[in-house]
């Protein structure tokens, strides 16, 4: 069962950046685009680098710092290689000052 899980406030991420959280276990990288965020699998599909503490956020599009493989942050989708396969998304919300991510 999933959940909307407290993550951060909207000020700890400012737009055109990320950040890696540990949320239930599992490591994610939120994103701030223009001020609307969105949530994705911290660990790149490739050689499982983080994405939102080695990579750069590029309008929303993640590159990972290691190889270069793009996510598109708004719905983890491979957007170049050498990533082989997609990564998880997560709903996010804001509620006043907090970012919720379910997961
Ligand atoms: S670990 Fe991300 S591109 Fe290789």
């Amino acid at each position: 069962m999933s959940d909307f899980v407290s993550v951060c406030k909207v000020t700890d991420i400012s737009p055109g950046s990320m950040r890696t959280y540990s949320v239930r276990g599992k490591q994610v990288a939120l994103a701030n685009v223009d001020g609307e965020f969105f949530a994705v699998s911290d660990t790149c599909s490739h050689e499982q680098c983080s994405l939102g503490t080695e990579g750069a956020l590029d309008g929303n599009v993640i590159v990972c710092g290691c190889h270069g493989a793009q996510f598109d942050v708004t719905n983890g989708s491979v957007m170049a290689p050498p990533a082989p396969t997609d990564i998880t998304s997560y709903e996010t919300k804001v509620t006043g000052n907090e970012v919720f991510v379910q997961i």
